[in-house]
């Protein structure tokens, strides 16, 4: 059988902390996984209490409060606060999603905040993205063609080929359903996981693209695309309401019609 141990500095032994509320009201219990690789310290959990009357209705209203108001140290990635940008992906209640879009009231109980499953942690929730940036572009995300156009032409598009993109193109690569794939905690290394996958598909469903089959040839593989076995996580996950298995299936088809 075989058998895992996990690093020694991964594991939650560090002194936890409690940050009681300042006033009573509805207090609300946030636990946040804390970790700084400065300190030498294993990572631990620290509790703030919340006077939900005096705080934004999201998640990321909650870790802004904490930053300013109680401790300046915590970590978080965030940018545009509406779910457009993709920073502020993390774990809330064993959930995968956008602290900027969730809402305090739809998490029961005291909330749990972790950065996404199965990454390196850089502090506190923020994760390394290193290697999920490097799948992204060898997947050369960016429109290709052999064919000149004449000068200060557009490549135009029928609205029905346009409309081939639309589930593909609102991804924000935010990782939240790679981090909830098991097939890609096991094998990151090689399994390029649904979001790079999703976005693979993009350019293989783009009709003005001339690289369908040179795309292909680089997905074919047992690995980079085929660890995925319909699982289907990361599409439960996705806060862009997208379908990265289907992509995959679509890749899947692409595959073996070409083999006909
Ligand atoms: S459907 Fe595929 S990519 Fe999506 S979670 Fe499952 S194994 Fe991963
Ligand atoms: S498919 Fe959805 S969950 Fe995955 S990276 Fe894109 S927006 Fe995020
Ligand atoms: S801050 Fe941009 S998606 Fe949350």
């Amino acid at each position: 059988m075989a058998t895992f141990t996990l690093p020694k500095n991964s594991k939650i032994t560090g002194k936890a902390r409690k940050h009681a509320a300042t006033s009573s009201g509805r207090v609300k219990s946030f636990k946040i996984y804390r970790y700084d690789p400065d300190l030498g310290e294993n990572p631990r959990y620290d509790t703030f209490e919340l006077d939900l009357d005096d705080c934004g209705p999201m998640v990321l209203d909650a870790l802004f409060k904490i930053k300013n108001e109680v401790d300046p140290s915590l970590t978080f990635r965030r940018s545009c606060r509406e779910g457009i940008c993709g920073s502020c992906s993390m774990n809330m209640n064993g959930k995968n999603g956008l602290a900027c879009t969730t809402a305090i009231d739809d998490l029961k109980g005291e909330i749990r905040i972790t950065p996404l499953p199965h990454m390196e942690v850089v502090k506190d929730l923020v994760p390394d993205f290193t290697h999920f940036y490097a799948q992204y572009a060898s997947i050369r995300p960016w429109l290709q063609t052999v064919s000149t156009t004449p000068s200060g032409k557009e490549r135009l598009q029928t609205p029905e080929q346009r409309e081939k993109l639309d589930g593909l193109y609102e991804c924000i690569l935010c990782a939240c359903c790679s981090t909830a794939c098991p097939s890609y905690w096991w094998n990151s290394d090689k399994f390029l996981g649904p979001a790079i996958l999703l976005q693979a598909f993009r350019w293989l469903a783009d009709s003005r693209d001339e690289m369908t089959g040179e795309r292909l040839d680089q997905l074919e593989d047992p690995f980079r695309l085929y660890r995925c076995h319909t699982i289907m996580n990361c599409a439960n996950v996705c806060p862009k309401g997208l379908n990265p298995a289907k992509a995959i299936a679509e890749t899947k088809k692409m595959l073996v019609e070409r083999a006909l």
